[in-house]
């Protein structure tokens, strides 16, 4: 599988981000938000902070002996169900939970509709395509840029939709790591939970499964048919919704 790539080459990617494409250190805009390319990815930065997607870094949890302790997978599994899984990823971010699924075997498509999260999701699936450790897990993701609402359809065939949309209090938080501070600048707390998951409900999957904090409430005030708890996070899974 392949991800959809709509840009001829990066001065145009940062003109439809409303972003200047930096060649040269002295160019550096200050206190602006700017993209950098190197061999070894695209970066967003503003000032000394610096951000790229990069899947290697969920490699270690990608192991076999590691999956088993996932409980995202827990909740995703359809007991019973034969063949290849098919899951919508409707909230990608950096795709972490989408490598996760894709590891254990199912399809997944991912759809993230901020352009700057989405292009830098883009070029690190472009990235782990060619990259021997990553390319088998990379293969079956779909990445595709735009609001996740227009894919959820019944002809779509998706037999799991996956919510995962940004909780206030994780935008709160100061133990967040530096490079994630420019991440907070993009991404804003979810203002349309509840058209999210009409959404879900409409396309007819079998199970929509939504990731919450471990004691947030329920997505839309919708009781789930089951929840998987841990720790830290809760997820709750909605059977034939
Ligand atoms: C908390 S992050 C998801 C993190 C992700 N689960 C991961 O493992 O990396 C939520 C993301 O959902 C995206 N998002 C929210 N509503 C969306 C929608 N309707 N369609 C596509 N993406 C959406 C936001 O832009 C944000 O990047």
């Amino acid at each position: 599988m392949k991800s959809e790539n709509m840009y001829c080459n990066d001065d145009e990617l940062a003109k439809k981000l409303n972003l200047t494409y930096i060649r040269d250190r002295g160019e550096i805009p200050k206190g602006e938000l700017y993209l950098w390319k190197e061999d070894c990815g695209l970066f967003l930065c503003k000032e000394e902070l610096s951000l790229k997607a990069d899947f290697t870094d969920s490699l270690p949890r990608l192991k076999q002996s590691n999956l088993e302790h996932e409980i995202l997978l827990k909740a995703v599994r359809i007991k019973g169900h034969e063949g290849t899984l098919k899951v919508l990823d409707a909230t990608a971010g950096f795709a972490e939970d989408s490598l996760i699924l894709a590891a254990a075997g199912f399809d997944v498509t991912c759809c993230e509709k901020n352009e700057i999260i989405s292009a830098l999701l883009k070029d690190a699936h472009a990235r782990a395509l060619k990259d021997s450790n990553l390319s088998k897990y990379a293969e079956r993701l779909d990445v595709f840029a735009g609001d996740s609402k227009e894919m959820m359809k019944p002809e779509k065939g998706f037999d799991v939709i996956y919510l995962d949309p940004m909780f206030p209090e994780r935008k709160k938080s100061g133990l967040i790591k530096k490079k994630f501070q420019l991440l907070q600048l993009l991404e804003s707390p979810c203002d349309d939970e509840e058209d999210l998951f009409a959404a879900a409900k409409g396309a007819k999957p079998k199970k929509i499964v939504v990731k919450r904090p471990a004691k947030g409430p329920y997505l839309a005030g919708c009781k789930p048919s089951h929840s998987v708890q841990g720790k830290v996070i809760r997820y709750d899974c909605y059977i034939n919704a």
